[in-house]
């Protein structure tokens, strides 16, 4: 897809040149391939390189992309691409969505995160010091293109943590999927193209057609939030530095099955396969020495909570989610001391 990016972009009819926002790594490993294809239809694009990471997703970062916009010569018709990972697309997306009161882009996501997750939806956004996407808007891509190829590049432990999401889509959505994911794990972690496209295609067509019915969020997209209530939990009670987002979410997905079976919604059968899958993927980091009152004061600053209610999406069964407002704070306080204490058994 890289290579054909030119002509396939073309179809979408803009009249400018694209301005590609991206890092110094990706530019150095798929930039070649990438840059050219645009230059054969667009002419030779400027090109905009922020910093690698997390940390660089913040307004000093979206300030230098409007300067790059800037002297680049940008104006309303022109459009954006966010080459990269989901830190790429957030940033670059959001930038599109405020400069000039708003230009298109389209991602071209180069992680398994960004192409399962963060490019679908329109969610664009920076962090603040105070907390992560603290600001942020909804502004849709016009194109998403997928290449595994670019996978090929990705260290293994970030093929992981995508993976955790892909296992999150098919556990609330599609049971067929969960299935596929339990008989070819191996191929997808060998990154086997038949098996990566037939991943990112299904957990893509999940993310959108949950997005589709609720796309700025006032109920059923909440279902993608399964294993992030514990999960941003683990995330800012380290820090953000033990646990990459998919891996805190895998944990998420653990603790959240482990407490639907111990209310009795979650049939053991599910538990099971769905631990049993997310430990064949790779060794997650350990929860050693997380306190459950570290958990809970990060539990208590996450958005999700509504005026102290605790919100969790749960399993009714594989392939079928349920978000309940009702869950009992002890009775959650209670498991997830057990949780934390053992969880070797889980
Ligand atoms: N907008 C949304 O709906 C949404 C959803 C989920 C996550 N997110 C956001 O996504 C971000 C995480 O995204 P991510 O996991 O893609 O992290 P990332 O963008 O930081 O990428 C991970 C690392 O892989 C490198 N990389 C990217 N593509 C590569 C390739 N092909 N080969 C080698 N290295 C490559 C990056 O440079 C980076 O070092 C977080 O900021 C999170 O908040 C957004």
């Amino acid at each position: 897809l890289l290579e054909r990016a030119g002509a396939l972009l073309e179809q979408l009819r803009f009249s400018s040149t694209p301005v590609v926002v991206t890092n110094s790594r990706i530019l150095g490993l798929h930039g070649t391939i990438l840059l050219p294809a645009l230059e054969k239809k667009f002419g030779p694009s400027p090109v905009i390189v922020v910093g690698d990471g997390e940390r660089h997703k913040n307004l000093a970062a979206l300030s230098r992309v409007y300067d790059g916009l800037f002297r680049a010569h940008a104006d309303r018709r022109s459009w954006i691409i966010a080459f990269g990972g989901g830190v790429v697309g957030d940033l670059a997306g959001f930038a599109a969505a405020t400069f000039m009161r708003g230009i298109p882009y389209v991602h071209i996501p180069t992680t398994l995160l960004a192409q399962v997750d963060s490019s679908i939806g329109g969610k664009v956004g920076v962090n603040l010091e105070l907390g992560k996407n603290l600001v942020g808007a909804f502004h849709q891509p016009r194109a998403v293109l997928s290449d595994t190829a670019t996978l090929r590049t990705l260290a293994s432990r970030e093929l992981a943590s995508g993976l955790y999401e892909v296992i999150k889509c098919a556990a609330i959505k599609s049971e067929s999927l969960f299935s596929y994911l339990e008989s070819q794990l191996p191929s997808i972690l060998a990154c086997k193209r038949q098996a990566l496209e037939h991943v990112i295609l299904e957990a893509s067509r999940i993310k959108a057609e949950v997005v589709s019915s609720d796309e700025l969020e006032n109920r059923q997209r909440m279902i993608l939030n399964f294993g992030h209530t514990v999960g941003h939990a683990l995330e800012a009670a380290t820090d953000y530095r033990r646990f990459k987002h998919g891996e805190a979410v895998a944990w998420g997905m653990i603790a959240a099955v482990g407490f639907g079976e111990a209310i009795g919604i979650t049939a053991t059968e599910v538990v099971s396969r769905i631990v049993r899958l997310i430990h064949r993927v790779t060794r997650l980091p350990s929860l050693n020495g997380l306190s459950l009152t570290a958990l809970r004061a990060a539990m208590g600053r996450d958005k999700k909570f509504q005026s102290g209610r605790i919100r969790m999406v749960l399993l009714r069964r594989l392939g079928e989610a349920e978000i309940r407002d009702d869950i009992d704070p002890a009775r959650l306080r209670s498991y997830l001391k057990k949780f934390l204490a053992h969880p070797g058994q889980f």
